[in-house]
């Protein structure tokens, strides 16, 4: 039996109508505010000279990639093997694969992507890339690897101090090339709303990288890319010397977490989720069809714990959420049935809970776009 939840084909049909006849919870696109994100970054990093390489993890869109690459991108970055696949699948020439490739199935995805697209992969030690190339060299191919450095975050990353020596092992490992090195100067981030401390440690971060990459070469090793990623730190990390590219992928939606830091101004965010009023008996809360299954579980930086920030003139935050009950906490005229249009904290961890986005332009639905490569 076919189940009659509504779909993309239906949704098609509301292509050309106000926003308002959207079935709620929907993702809703701004486009005017995405092009402008799009184009402002594109032209940022062309100022520099550096080149763009979005993370796509933010959009997960196709319809959004090929509009990062048209304004200029020289490729995508991906984390997860279903990115790095529906990237491949999409068409998407070059692809940076900004993830330990560490296990079978990654490995598998490493090697089929390659024969498709111009593929980099990213690891901080010759450990989490052994088995890659051992399967590079069975399927006959040598595949890029970028060394990534911790410059601060704490995360992934070859400590500063050891990174020639893990540069040696891969550049050493047969069905391996060593590419570059990069980081996520997520730490940028981490700061807050101190924009002068924020752009101290991303010029830190990218000085540090710099000087990493001229410490490998300086072993005889030549490396094309040093490459650092944020939208925190995209205004301070890639204007070091001797930096080559840079990977932002929030910055192409922007979100209530980078409102709430100052790196992203309220009119430039382009991702909200569309939600009805179900219940007004409480008073305050008023009751959202957006639980926590339409809005992200990422915390909030205004320290509040809120789950979302509604945009409309009734004003409020989505203070917490059941899975389908959102709590709308200081909003005011709002009646049942009415929409608000609510900010998630975090739009990566968004994208990856819905099946597509709206698409809309001046509160009229203009497309329809799927969100791929999932989980
Ligand atoms: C490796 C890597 N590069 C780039 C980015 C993009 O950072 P942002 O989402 O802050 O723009 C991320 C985000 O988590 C990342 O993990």
């Amino acid at each position: 039996m076919k189940p009659p939840a509504i779909g993309t084909a239906e949704l098609r049909d509301l292509i050309g109508e106000p926003i308002d006849r959207l079935p709620t919870p929907s993702v809703i696109v701004d486009v005017p505010a995405l092009r402008w994100n799009i184009g402002e970054m594109a032209a940022h990093a062309e100022a520099l000279g550096v080149a763009l390489r979005p993370h796509w993890k933010t959009s997960k869109c196709a319809e959004i990639a090929a509009l990062q690459v048209e304004a200029g991108a020289v490729g995508l970055t991906a984390a997860t093997a279903n990115e790095v696949a529906a990237l491949a699948a999409a068409g998407f020439a070059d692809v940076f694969w900004a993830y330990p490739p560490v296990g079978g199935p990654r490995v598998a995805t490493a090697i089929s992507a390659a024969r498709r697209v111009r593929l980099i992969v990213g690891a901080d030690s010759a450990a989490s890339v052994s088995e890659l190339g051992e399967a590079a060299v069975a399927a006959g191919t040598i595949i890029d690897v970028r060394l990534e450095v911790d410059t601060g975050l704490g995360r992934t990353g070859v400590d500063p101090d050891n990174a020639v020596r893990a540069a040696r092992e891969i550049a050493g490992t047969p069905g391996l090339r060593l590419e570059g090195v990069f980081t996520h100067e997520g730490q940028v981030q981490g700061v807050g709303a101190d924009a002068a401390r924020r752009t101290v440690t991303g010029l830190a971060a990218g000085r540090l990288l710099a000087d990493v990459a001229g410490g490998i070469r300086n072993d005889g090793m030549p490396l094309a890319s040093v490459s650092v990623g944020s939208t925190a730190g995209a205004r301070s990390a890639p204007t070091v010397e001797g930096i080559t590219e840079a990977r932002p992928g929030t910055y192409v939606y922007g979100d209530e977490n980078q409102v709430a830091i100052g790196t992203v101004d309220p009119e430039h965010t382009a991702i909200t989720v569309l939600s009805r009023v179900i219940s007004v008996e409480r008073g305050d809360p008023v009751l959202v069809d957006a639980g926590i299954k339409a809005m992200s579980a990422d915390g909030s930086l205004h320290g509040d714990g809120r789950i979302g920030t509604v945009v409309s003139d009734h004003g409020g935050v989505l203070a917490m959420g059941h899975e389908e009950h959102g709590f709308l906490r200081g909003a005011s005229g709002l009646r049942v049935g009415d929409t608000v249009r609510i900010r998630p904290n975090h739009a990566c961890g968004l994208s990856n809970m819905h099946s597509h986005i709206v698409a809309v332009a001046d509160g009229v639905v203009v497309d329809i776009w799927s969100v791929l490569g999932r989980h």
